[in-house]
């Protein structure tokens, strides 16, 4: 009898073993604490979005300025009326082919204040060069 006992004793300290330091652990660490916690995510995952459609046509954007403030997450969906052109901001490192009849997707953040060049990234004719426009930032 006093076998049994022990071992039902035993057997029920060793079920609220493992409990115990799993549950401390998760507790003082706080990556795993605050893990579950949806709302609390990061700033830059909270962050607006601007989104923009722009054509590109010889040799042109429409529009050629877009304006957004510091900190947005800026999309921009651009297309070509006619035939190949680039989009290029090299502020943010954004550099993307427009293929005709295509649409593209560019999303990046702006984390700095400034007005920046869009250019035409790819030779598209007589006027390329031209082929400019301005991504205004405003500070926040
Ligand atoms: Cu459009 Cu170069």
């Amino acid at each position: 009898m006093r076998t049994l006992v022990f071992v039902v004793v035993a057997v029920a300290g060793m079920a609220l073993l493992p409990e115990t330091p799993v549950n401390a652990g998760v507790g003082k660490d706080p990556a795993t604490a605050y893990a579950p916690a949806g709302p609390t995510s990061p700033p830059a995952a909270q962050a607006p979005e601007k989104a923009f459609e722009v054509v590109a046509r010889r040799f042109a954007f429409e529009p050629s300025t877009l304006e957004v403030r510091q900190g947005d997450r800026v999309r921009i969906l651009v297309s070509s009326a006619d035939g190949v052109h680039g989009i290029g901001i090299r502020k943010f490192k954004v550099n993307s082919l427009i293929p005709r009849g295509k649409t593209v997707t560019i999303e990046f953040t702006a984390t700095e204040a400034g007005t920046f060049p869009i250019v035409c990234s790819e030779a598209c004719g007589d006027g390329h060069a031209d082929m400019r426009g301005s991504l205004v930032v405003v500070a926040k």
